[in-house]
Formats: structure tokens, sequence, C-alpha cells
């Protein structure tokens, strides 16, 4: 029970992640390059933010004019409804407003919008942001939102991670573009994979290596930085935004020569690529050991999607209990056969001496043609 409280205030904390300006700043800047106009006479609604504290709407805030928006809505969410809660005061900002009201500010979310020229000094920037509080508590899930939802052009957002799944409908139940960060574990779930299966849905261009590094308010950090707190993450952009990278063709050898020169002690100086005892495929331990003349399929570390390029791969499924397709076995292990059939049948397996192995989840592929 103990652990159970545990877990869920940490959950919770979790929620409370904010994003740091240069990583927004570069992750934006791959889908600018691709499309100068992406975001030319479009409106941008960035919710579950925390204008008075995030970076999303500070920084689409200054850009407002380089991108050539139409308009920039961002939303809060109401300091009593978050799950954790950490002894609200309200901003100066807001405190120093002729509107501040001290029970909505407990009680409501805030909208601010960005649209024309406010202060009159003939440009549109953050300094022209105006605010009020919402009519509800700016839960995403609210009438209210998914109103500014339906006239957006764009969502972009870090939304809370409990609720991932459900932001991620939220956004791909309306043909819109989104920018969203997540957990990199997301990717192998089984609402998550059929989309990146079927290119609706890709990892952005941020590398996944290292995580991502968030502010946070609370105690339990990994670095202080000129004393900000910080929180490393395994976070990934999740997207439907076209940008150049996924466009680039991995850069790989043929199976012989990966056989004969390979980095990877795993298959410098073997004979061949283990093939799996209980799916038609090989087993291809890294990314950069893909043979690029192997015309059969290919079971590579899901980081794959991080390099994934929709002209050179087709993404045929998931090997992994759960995500994956059942079909694609070629065979089930039972338990007269052997004792720890279930967790054999979890994942791929090799024969390694005649025994049998459970490889990492993988992803199967093909090259295409
Ligand atoms: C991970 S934080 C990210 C904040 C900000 N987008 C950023 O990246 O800096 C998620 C935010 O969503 C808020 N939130 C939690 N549940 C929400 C909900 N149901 N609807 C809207 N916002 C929510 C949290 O309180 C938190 O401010």
């Amino acid at each position: 029970m103990a652990n159970e409280s545990l877990s869920k205030a940490k959950e919770a904390k979790n929620d409370e992640f904010y994003t740091q300006y240069h990583d927004i700043e570069k992750e934006i800047s791959a889908y600018l390059e691709y499309n100068p106009d992406v975001f030319r006479g479009k409106t941008v609604l960035l919710p579950c933010d925390d204008p008075e504290w995030s970076n999303f709407t500070k920084y689409f805030a200054q850009n407002f004019e380089n991108f050539g928006l139409k308009k920039l809505i961002s939303t809060s969410y109401a300091p009593e409804s978050k799950r954790y809660k950490f002894g609200y005061v309200p901003t100066l900002f807001e405190t120093e407003a002729p509107h501040f009201d001290a029970d909505k500010s407990k009680t409501h979310g805030k909208i601010f919008i960005l649209d024309h020229d406010v202060t009159g000094d003939g440009k549109i920037n953050v300094e022209d942001l105006q605010w009020q509080y919402l009519e509800g508590d700016g839960d995403f899930r609210s009438q209210e939102i998914c109103n500014l939802r339906d006239q957006a052009d764009f969502i972009i957002t870090n939304p809370p991670f409990s609720l991932f799944r459900q932001f991620l409908a939220w956004a791909m139940d309306v043909d819109k573009k989104f920018l969203i960060v997540g957990n990199k574990n997301a990717v192998t779930y089984k609402e998550v994979f059929p989309l990146i299966k079927d290119n609706k849905l890709w990892s952005g261009r941020t590398e996944w290596a290292g995580g991502m590094w968030f502010e946070t308010k609370y105690e339990d950090v990994d670095r202080v930085i000129n004393g900000v707190k910080m929180k490393n993450v395994p976070s990934i952009w999740f997207t439907n935004i076209d940008h150049g990278r996924r466009h680039q063709p991995l850069a790989l050898m043929t199976m012989s020569d990966n056989l004969k020169f390979s980095k990877h002690k795993e298959l410098k100086g073997k004979d061949s690529y283990y093939h799996y005892d209980n799916y038609d495929a090989i087993e291809v331990p890294y990314t950069d050991a893909i043979p690029c003349d192997y015309e059969g399929t290919m079971g590579v570390p899901i980081s794959f999607l991080d390099k994934y390029c929709p002209e050179q791969f087709v993404i045929i499924g998931m090997a992994k209990r759960g995500a994956g397709d059942p079909a694609l076995k070629s065979k089930v292990y039972t338990k007269e056969d052997y004792p720890n059939y279930s967790d054999l049948n979890a994942t791929p397996v090799i024969i390694t001496d005649g025994v049998p192995k459970n490889t990492y989840p993988r992803i199967l592929i093909r090259k295409k043609q």
C-alpha cells in the first residue's frame, strides 16, 4: 500500500516537469528547416501549459512574427485540479493584473492569447499576450479546451506523463498536426505502436540518446544548473509533422561487411546473423548493424525508430508480448517443451549452444522494395 501511494506520488510529480527553452527551439527548428512556412497563417494551441512557468508560450510568442503565426493560444490547468499540489502561490504577473481573482486563481485554468499588437509598438510579441481565467479548470478533456483544439491547426505541448495515452488519443481524434513529448517506452504501447507502423505518428527530430532534461520544482533532482532543479527523463518527441531527418536513409554496410568489419563483438568474425527460433527473421542487435542487402525480415532494437526512414524500410510489427501481433510468430513454446515457456514467448528467441534465450523486444522490419 505504502509502495502504491509512493508510486502514485512519483507519477503525479512526473506530471509537473517543464520543458527547456533550447529543447523546444532545437525541435521546432527541424520542422522550419524542412518547411519554412510550416506555421505561416496557422493557429497554434499549447494546451497543458503553464504560461507563467513554461517555455512553450515564451518561445512561440517571441517567434510569432518570424513564423508568420495567425494566432497563439495557450492554456493552463487549475492548481487545485493538479494531482500533485505544492503550496500554490500565484505569481506577481497574475496578482498585479486588474482582473486577478484569488479564488479563480486556484480553481480555474487560464488562457493566454496572442493575435495582434496590443501595446502599439508595431510588433507582435510576448508583450502582447493577453490572458483571462477559463470557464473551467483547463482539463484538456473538457469541452472548453476541445473547442480550442478544434479551431487550432497545431497542438504542441509536453502533456502530463500520466495521461499520455489519453492525450495522444485526444490529439489524434481530430485531423490536426501535433508535436508532443512522451516517454520513450510509449512507442511499444498497443495504442501507439500501430500508429507508428502505419506512418501516422513518428519520432521527432531530437535524438533519443541521453533522454531529456526537464525543470522541476521538487527536491529529488538529478542536477541543479544555475540554481534550476533538473530531472532527466527518457523522453522523446512524438509528432505527425514532417521533418527532414526522417527522410534521410541510414548509411549501412552489407551483411558480409558487417560480419567482417562490424564494431560489435556479437557480429564481427561470425559466420552469420542469428535467425530467431520463434519468428521468421534475423536478429540485428544494433541499428547500425542492419545489413543493407538483406531482403528478409529483421528484428531490430526499438531505438531504430529514432532513425526510421519510411522510404528505406517498412515496419512489419513488434516482437514483444502485449504490443506485438501474435500472427507474426512462427512458434509458440509450451510447458511440455520448456518450463520457462512463458518467458520465452515474451520476445524473439535465439538458440545459443542448444539453449533458447530471449533477446530484447524487437521491431520487425524489411527493406523497402
Ligand atoms: C509535464 S507538465 C509540462 C508543462 C509544460 N507543457 C511544459 O512542457 O513546460 C504537464 C502540465 O499539464 C498539467 N496537467 C495535468 N493534468 C492535466 C489535465 N488533465 N489537463 C490539462 N493539463 C493538465 C500539469 O499540471 C502540468 O502543468
